[in-house]
């Protein structure tokens, strides 16, 4: 049994800050960030906007794509590493909006590659008979953990959800997940700290080892996270394709998380994929964590780039440090 998407939505904040709005608060230059990454402006939430809220929009568009009503969705699984809440989760949330009655809810907090893991996790629950549709929604306000005093990291992230509903299907579905968590180390945002009234003295962040770090900021080892995603990614790729039995190069689209331009560039070099069948976002959307995938499927469903039949691999790579990659038909 495989999976089927049958409807995609995504939302952005309408704020939009360029690199030369980050030159006038760190020592940048739209040269540097252009050159080393390819982004050029990113959505950031300015006003009293949730992660929730623009992924129940981006849900909602979803549904409306997939033609159907949220009380035909069995389980929502949500994909966030900024929740608005430790509790409840962003699928309850967002459920809650959608006016939803009793789905099944669940959150993953896979980092970067959360939505490769969540249409996994999606395909395990539809191959049940109880679960028919399954609503996938991934959003993420990267500006909440972002360190506006750190030139290295924060001209690199924005905000913004995706969507997409899944249903089942006999096309052929097929996945690759893994990590190296001896990497943890070089990308983190701590959550928050123990402490209570029986607490015996104050408790130190860096007990076990981690980095030093502005409270609930977001750490990053560029170099590190670099070297594990040239790497990490296009073998994913290469192990999803042999396990649908097909090359890399025929693949039609390549959806990747989008942290970098000239990671995607080095991994179509190691994949022999033409660079053209990397849908890319960054310019625009700049690294928006577990929503950048579905973003770009949104976007590119919407470009008539997306014709059914055609073959896609998804693949992300972040914190954890965990990567995914699925191959299926679109
Ligand atoms: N503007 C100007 N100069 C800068 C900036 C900036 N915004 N940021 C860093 N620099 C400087 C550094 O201080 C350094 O100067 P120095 O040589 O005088 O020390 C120089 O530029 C080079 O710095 P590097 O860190 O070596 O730059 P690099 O070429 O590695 O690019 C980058 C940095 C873009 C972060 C890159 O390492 C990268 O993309 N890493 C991967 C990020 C990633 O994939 N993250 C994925 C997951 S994100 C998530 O999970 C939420």
């Amino acid at each position: 049994m495989g999976i089927r998407i049958i409807g995609t939505g995504y939302d952005v904040p309408e704020t939009i800050v360029t690199n030369e709005d980050f030159a006038k608060i760190v020592d940048t230059n739209d040269e540097w960030i252009t050159t080393r990454t390819g982004i050029k402006t990113r959505h950031i939430a300015t006003g009293q906007t949730l992660g929730y809220q623009i992924g129940a929009r981006a849900a909602q568009m979803a549904l409306n794509d997939a033609g159907i009503s949220i009380d035909e969705i069995d389980l929502v699984i949500g994909t966030t590493c900024t929740p608005d809440y430790l509790t409840p989760s962003l699928a309850c949330m967002v459920a809650n909006e959608l006016g939803a009655k009793k789905p099944a809810c669940v959150e993953i907090n896979s980092a970067c590659a959360g939505f490769v893991y969540a249409l996994d996790m999606a395909k395990r629950y539809l191959s049940d008979d109880d679960y028919r549709n399954v609503l996938i929604v991934s959003s993420e306000l990267l500006s909440k953990m972002t360190d506006y005093e750190d030139r290295s990291t924060c001209v690199l992230f924005g905000d913004g959800a995706g969507a997409c509903v899944v249903t089942k299907s006999d096309d052929p579905f097929v996945s690759e997940l893994g990590s190296d968590p001896s990497g943890n180390k070089f990308l983190f945002a701590r959550g928050v700290e123990p402490g209570n009234p029986f607490s015996k003295e104050p408790f130190n962040p860096e007990s076990d080892g981690f980095a030093k770090a502005a409270p609930h900021k977001l750490h990053q080892d560029g170099r590190e996270v670099y070297k594990f995603a040239t790497r990490a990614m296009p073998s994913a790729v290469k192990a999803a394709c042999e396990k649908a039995n097909i090359d890399p190069d025929e693949l039609d689209w390549v959806f990747s998380h989008q942290a970098n331009a000239r990671i995607l560039e080095t991994a179509a070099k190691n994949l022999k994929v033409p660079l053209s069948k990397f849908y890319m976002n960054i310019a625009d959307y700049g690294n928006m964590s577990s929503a950048c995938i579905p973003v770009c499927m949104a976007l590119a469903q919407r470009e008539g780039k997306l014709v059914r039949g055609q073959k896609l691999c998804t693949v992300g790579f972040g914190g954890g440090l965990v990567y995914a990659a699925a191959v299926f038909e679109w």
